[in-house]
């Protein structure tokens, strides 16, 4: 390429989106693109989209709204959606918005420079769908921007759990999990990028291994990272508690860098709901995977996800997800209200609850939850915890800000030297969304804090 060529991309949705892009960023780099947070000087926007809820799905019609007046004023400007809307909607978007040039499934990561180059050449709008049965852009290695410490890792794609209301199970096809080898390798060459944390993603990682016919599952796959020099926090998201194995709650006490934390999505406390959402497990046995984690890990925390106003779900049915959550009191959750997706086996149920409804169930839950995360952070006060420090805080160039092993934000006085460290901090108040603490006296001697 002759001048510089910037790039810009828009990221919707979850953690495995967000992955998704750091890769396409370093595939288009390759290219010779470098990346702008001005979309107005781009020459290259990719759209990557989360199809899981309807809401999603309507931003990323208007946000292309948008674009076409840019496009307008630089004909050579090239647009491409990606991701799960994509994947959808395929051909079908190229009709129902003209300025765009590029559509990519899930699977057609890997081919995006060919086909950049395909459009530039040809200036011909490409869309590429296709499902593929192993995917190659697992392999990319995207050490992250600005030399951050922590970094993701994808282990599994797709997912064959088909619960009642998601879209996952058709947008990114059936599981399929990479080789432990190829993992290892992968975080070998994110560490010499100077990475000391890293997050396992995949829809359902307690099925990693299940299309290995005998091979390794995920407590190995812990316990092979867990020996991997210079790692020194391993997190992974998201759980299946259908899927929670002895084996892998042993894993929290035996494997020393796995940090304390499970994102372990309900859904709901309903076991009417559950049934019919397809999760195959009871509210009961939820509790009794709870009670067994605290048992093996006494200070784990546990995280959630919540959809109110799933399809015949009662006041009853709430009541006993509210019920759930007083007994588990998780120390944060995502919630949303039960988006109606087509194709989906939800779809076509009966008892679709009134959106007035589900507003209100949602504020109730949220509430609720508010009050549990705060009480979970005062908790907290006086207490000293590792902090893996990120970098400085946006609010206060004198903060630097990281996170617990058990994931929670806290923000300290301190200096550069502490950014990509771990750092022993004494929490000093708990509020809302994060914790205030302060580095020890031995800390803030070692690395010169005044
Ligand atoms: N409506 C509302 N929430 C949904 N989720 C998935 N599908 C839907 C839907 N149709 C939520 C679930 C899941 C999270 C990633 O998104 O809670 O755990
Ligand atoms: Fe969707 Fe259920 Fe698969 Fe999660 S486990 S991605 S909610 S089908």
């Amino acid at each position: 390429m002759g001048d510089t060529q910037y790039l810009h991309i828009r990221t919707f949705g979850c953690q495995m989106n967000v992955h998704d892009s750091e890769q396409i960023e370093k595939l288009l780099q390759g290219m010779g693109y470098k990346w702008t947070d001005d979309e107005s000087s781009a020459d290259l926007i990719i759209i990557n989209t989360c199809g899981i809820r309807e809401k999603a799905e309507q931003k990323v019609y208007s946000l292309l709204g948008r674009l076409k007046y840019l496009k307008k004023v630089k004909p050579g400007l090239i647009i491409g959606v990606g991701g799960c809307v994509a994947q959808q909607n395929g051909h079908e978007f190229l009709t129902r918005v003209p300025h765009l040039d590029l559509v990519f499934g899930t699977h057609a990561i890997h081919r995006l420079p060919e086909m950049v180059e395909g459009i530039r050449n040809s200036g011909c709008r490409v869309v590429d769908t296709a499902f593929r049965d192993s995917v190659q852009s697992l392999g990319i290695v995207a050490p992250p921007r600005n030399g951050a410490v922590s970094a993701y890792i994808t282990i599994m794609q797709g997912c064959d759990n088909f619960c009642s209301y998601c879209v996952v199970p058709y947008l990114r096809g059936r599981e399929e999990s990479r080789s432990v080898d190829d993992i290892i390798r992968e975080i070998e060459c994110l560490k010499n990028h100077g990475v000391r944390e890293i997050t396992l993603l995949g829809q359902n990682v307690n099925s990693y291994g299940n299309t290995f016919h005998g091979g390794s599952d995920f407590p190995a796959l812990l316990r092979a990272i867990g020996k991997v020099d210079g790692i020194e926090r391993i997190r992974f998201t998201t759980s299946h508690p259908k899927d929670l194995s002895d084996e892998l709650m042993d894993c929290f006490a035996s494997v020393g860098t796995l940090c304390e934390h499970i994102h372990l999505p309900v859904q709901s406390g309903s076991d009417y709901v559950l049934e019919r959402m397809n999760r195959k497990y009871t509210s009961g046995d939820y509790l009794k995977r709870v009670e067994q984690l605290r048992d093996v890990c006494p200070h784990i925390s546990i995280t959630s996800d919540f959809i109110v106003g799933f399809p015949g779900e009662s006041d009853e049915d709430f009541q006993r997800t509210l019920d759930v959550m007083e007994r588990v009191r998780f120390d944060n959750s995502f919630s949303f209200k039960y988006s109606f997706r087509p194709g989906t086996a939800a779809a076509t149920m009966d008892g679709h609850v009134d959106e007035r409804i589900k507003s209100e169930r949602l504020s109730v839950l949220q509430s609720l939850q508010n009050i549990h995360t705060q009480l979970s952070n005062q908790a907290d006060e006086g207490k000293v915890k590792e902090v893996l420090v990120e970098g400085f805080s946006k609010n206060d160039r004198t903060d630097v800000t990281g996170r617990t092993r058990t994931n929670k934000i806290v923000n300290f006085r301190g200096n550069i030297d502490m950014v990509g460290t771990v750092v022993s901090v004494k929490i000093i108040e708990g509020y809302a969304h994060s914790l205030r603490g302060e580095a020890t006296a031995e800390e803030r001697e070692k690395k010169h804090v005044g």
